[in-house]
């Protein structure tokens, strides 16, 4: 019989819970999320939210896959990177789940979980991912034991730059929906900051130019195209080199921001250039969500890889290249 691991993700604005199959089969997928009444995201009440939910959650995914947590092999959870209040939240349900139930606990890094989920939704092998959401910008590839960063942002991450930009030009939260949807009206591209230092991108100046255009009277929209452009250009000669450095056969866009439209057909331009097949994650798993710890979960388990209660801190920091993921060789 299959294992079945159940995830639980924490480290930003969702709580959410997943259960998957050793097979690859995602038999639930719920989450909570937690939205600022202004502003972004302030962690303290985003954990306060993530402990009210949870026992919720938990209940919701087990019932939605038809399981007890008898049924469960394993106890995921993301200890990192995020932001400590929240990792707190969810590392302290799945030790409590852990130790009750006597099941194992599994360590899962936030970032290899959401390539790992775009891996399996699109039946890629070995690609060359385009980690893009609000907490993270990251070009990475599997190489030698781990994943490795081929660029990523100096400074904010792009859907950080685009929430914020929304929020600053007074657009709903998440902003690159509505952010998108006036670049489509856009006529004119105007000039900005194109700050691509080697392999890596920086959006703050790019920010801090768009909003000074924003009270000299630029028309929104052209704002909202440019902003696109400039920020897409930067990421894409990066994601070109990195595929030409690497000579993988296929990218993946994945992370909250690959639910961009306009971003999908950029990375699909520069995947045919270079002979790579293109794939992105499906929206329901592009955000943060509980289905991909599972899933790394499940993976980790097969390979041995379980942590005790005790050094299961949460580490804020944690990097993707930090990680090995020996289901890889
Ligand atoms: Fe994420």
């Amino acid at each position: 019989m299959a294992i079945i691991v159940l995830g639980i993700e924490s480290s930003a604005h969702t709580f959410g819970v997943g259960i998957a199959r050793g097979d690859g089969r995602i038999l639930a997928n719920v989450y909570s999320s937690y939205i600022p009444r202004y502003g972004g995201i302030l962690p303290r009440e985003a954990a306060r939210h993530h402990y009210n939910v949870a026992h919720k959650i938990v209940i919701k995914a087990l019932k939605e896959a038809g399981l007890n947590i008898e049924d469960i092999d394993g106890i995921a959870v993301a200890l990192g990177p995020g932001m400590g209040p929240c990792l707190r939240v969810g590392a302290f349900i799945a030790r409590i789940l852990a130790i009750k139930y006597s099941k194992p606990l599994i360590p899962v890094n936030h970032a290899v979980a959401h390539v790992e989920i775009a891996r399996l939704t699109t039946n890629a092998k070995d690609p060359l991912f385009v980690y893009v959401s609000g907490g993270n910008t990251q070009i990475i590839a599997y190489s030698h034991g781990r994943y490795r960063v081929f660029g990523e942002t100096l400074d904010i991450p792009l859907g950080n730059f685009f929430d914020t930009l929304a929020r600053e030009l007074g657009l709903p939260q998440p902003g690159t929906p509505y952010i998108e949807m006036l670049a489509s009206k856009g006529k004119n591209i105007i000039e900005l900051p194109y700050v691509v230092k080697g392999q890596d991108m920086s959006y703050s100046g790019l920010l801090t130019a768009i909003l000074r255009k924003f009270k000299e009277g630029i028309p929104i929209e052209d704002l909202c195209l440019s902003a696109m452009e400039y920020a897409y250009a930067m990421l894409a000669e990066v994601v070109e080199r990195a595929l030409a450095h690497t000579q993988k056969r296929e990218l993946v866009l994945a992370g909250g921001v690959a639910r961009s439209k306009r971003l999908q057909r950029i990375m699909k331009l520069v995947a045919e250039e270079h002979d790579a097949i293109f794939k992105v994650v499906p929206d329901e798993y592009a955000g943060d969500n509980g289905a991909m710890i599972a899933w790394t979960g499940v993976l980790c388990l097969k390979s041995g890889i379980t942590i005790s209660p005790e050094d299961s801190i949460v580490r804020q920091r944690w990097r993707i290249d930090e990680v090995d993921v020996p289901w890889m060789q």
